[in-house]
């Protein structure tokens, strides 16, 4: 089985990270990780990444040019077929992401288009939503924009605070990364119209109500 190779890109924890390098490490699985690249020294993930024998690479380039003229060479001499975003914090050059940006993924934690940018929770607690969640979406010059490929909800809870909440939801997103790598991964995933649509892919018919009417029955079924 020849593996898709994907690049991540991270600047801190790299808890996503994580996530895909232990999807990877299952034989199965249709993807591996070919580079990983780091915007900051200290970032956490370069251990994860150098601990599974991935190689890094370490590019502090301020300047977005900088930064894709050092990124993108590195990326094709390891044959990257996709770049996957986690938690990576600089502003990608726009001609980068025209070259990349139906191979490029990221994810946000919230259920975009509400939210982008930074402290996404915060800002869903200050709105007051009921639900967020995350978002993996190919990527566009725009922030946090480009078309959706998934989402996950999540509910907030009354006591929540920020790091609960975040908490929440990235315990998420480690299930979701790694279940659309492999969709992609298995050619299931294409971009029409700048819509995606999954080939063979489900969703769900029921929905979640919150506050919940009857504790005992927090799903609804709904008509298809
Ligand atoms: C995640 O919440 C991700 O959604 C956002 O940045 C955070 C990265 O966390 N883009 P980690 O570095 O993967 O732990």
């Amino acid at each position: 089985m020849s593996r898709l190779r994907i690049g991540v890109l991270i600047s801190g924890r790299g808890s996503n990270l994580q996530a895909l390098i232990k999807a990877c490490s299952a034989e199965t699985f249709p993807a591996e990780i070919a580079l990983v690249i780091s915007s900051r020294t200290e970032a956490p993930g370069l251990g994860l990444a150098t601990a599974a024998g991935i190689p890094t690479a370490v590019f502090l380039h301020e300047n977005r040019r900088d930064f894709a003229s050092a990124a993108g060479p590195l990326l094709a001499e390891r044959q990257v077929e996709l770049v996957c975003l986690a938690g990576f914090m600089r502003l990608l050059d726009p001609d980068f992401v025209e070259a990349w940006g139906d191979r490029m993924i990221n994810i946000h934690p919230s259920l975009l288009p509400s939210f982008r940018g930074l402290h996404a929770q915060r800002q869903a607690l200050a709105a007051g939503v009921r639900f967020t969640g995350c978002t993996i979406h190919f990527v566009r010059p725009e922030l946090d924009s480009g078309p959706i490929i998934a989402q996950a909800v999540v509910p907030v809870h009354p006591d929540d605070n920020e790091a609960r909440l975040s908490a929440r939801i990235l315990a998420v997103e480690h299930r979701l990364y790694p279940f659309i790598v492999r969709l992609i991964a298995e050619g299931r995933v294409q971009i029409l119209a700048d819509r995606v649509e999954i080939a063979n892919g489900r969703a769900p018919d029921r929905t979640l109500l919150n506050p919940q009417d009857q504790a005992d029955d927090p799903l609804v079924s709904v008509p298809a």
